[in-house]
């Protein structure tokens, strides 16, 4: 019997590392970085999260072709640091970094009215900031957490930051999102509001999903000059899954450290959308790569106006207290 169970586990243990050298194989044959040699001087570039991990570096390769960038993020002194390592890198000086907690909505209210006082234009706008955490909790504006920064926070702070774009045109929409997507449990009576108890996993992949669903419904309200695609930057080793309960922290990182790409790999999509002359009035679509991909077979046009009205009644309801939000 012992024997037997022992031939199991290696047989198991076998192919495990068997498929993880398959998938490394695969990402390793398929991974691209942005071959385009575009100049951003005069160019600004708001990017939220963009203070570590694929933000990070895509902050540092957009400030290395001479884009002005405006970190967004929560954590000042984290932002600071980011802020002059990208000018002791670069040699830009104009990296600037502005205070944004996505897990408030008076903050995001609060971040757009500062950038406007600041910024004269809005070129290339990057929703980048994600994360999940083990325990489900709500916002002190009453949604689920995780989606609340991942995906209604940036829906906020993209309408509010919209006359500024749009007064920049051409000008592009960049939101991140993740092929996690495709394990999304969606059920639209509670997919903004997590009563339901959903492990960290589900509510990470279903705030994904709404940013692929977000991307197409925008869209087909942009004024023409004015692009929003979605990406999946790839997996890289982050601090994505921090706050996740150790064991399948442990696990993921161990898989993670032998298969992943590095976040300046992950970066590459990000950066290839920001400023591929090819893509200047490409979208609505779902980027891997730096390529056009398929996303999961869910993703239709319905759900999209769906979760797009839902997200903007939720964000009307919820910030009702600080003003009256104006879209569509
Ligand atoms: N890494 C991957 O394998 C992977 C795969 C697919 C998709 N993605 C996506 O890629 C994007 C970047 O992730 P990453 O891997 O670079 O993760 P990361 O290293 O953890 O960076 C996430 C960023 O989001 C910021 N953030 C988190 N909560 C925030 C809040 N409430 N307000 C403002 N900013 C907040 C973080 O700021 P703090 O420093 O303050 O926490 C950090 O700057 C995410 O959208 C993620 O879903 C990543």
């Amino acid at each position: 019997m012992i024997v037997y169970v022992g031939f199991i586990l290696l047989m198991l243990t076998g192919l495990i590392l068997l498929g993880l050298v398959g998938i490394k194989i695969w990402i390793e044959v398929t991974k691209k970085m942005c071959s385009c040699k575009v100049n951003l001087e005069g160019k600004i570039v708001v990017i939220t999260g963009g203070n570590t991990g694929i933000g990070f570096e895509t902050a540092k390769i957009l400030a290395k072709r001479g884009a002005t960038v405006v970190i967004a993020s929560r954590n000042d002194a984290k932002s600071k640091a980011a802020a002059e390592k990208i000018t002791e890198v670069t040699g830009n000086p104009n990296i600037f970094y502005k205070h944004l907690d996505l897990g408030r909505l008076a903050s995001v209210k609060k971040f757009a009215e500062d950038f406007d006082k600041s910024f004269d234009r809005l070129d290339v706008l990057i929703n980048n900031a994600g994360f999940t955490e083990a325990e489900q909790r709500h916002s002190e504006d009453g949604i689920e957490n995780v989606m609340q920064v991942n995906h209604v926070a940036h829906i906020y702070l993209t309408n509010l930051l919209m006359p500024k774009i749009v007064a920049s045109k051409p000008s592009r929409i960049i939101i991140v999102t993740s092929m996690a997507h495709a394990t999304h449990k969606f059920q639209r009576d509670d997919l903004l509001l997590g009563k339901r108890r959903l492990n960290f996993w589900t509510r990470y992949a279903n705030s994904k999903l709404c940013n692929l669903l977000s991307a197409k419904a925008m869209a087909k309200r942009l004024p023409e000059g004015v692009t929003v695609n979605s990406l999946h930057p790839g997996m890289g080793k982050s601090d994505i899954f921090a706050k996740i309960p150790d064991c399948p922290k442990k696990i993921l990182y161990f898989i993670m450290d032998r298969i992943c790409k590095t976040v300046v790999e992950c970066a590459q999509t990000s950066v290839h959308l920001a400023c591929a002359p090819s893509l200047a009035s490409v979208s609505g679509l779902y980027f891997d790569d730096c390529e056009v991909t398929t996303p999961h077979h869910t993703v239709t046009d319905e759900l999209a106006e769906q979760v797009w009205t839902d997200t903007l009644s939720l964000i009307e309801d919820r910030t009702k207290r600080f003003e009256k939000i104006g879209t569509e």
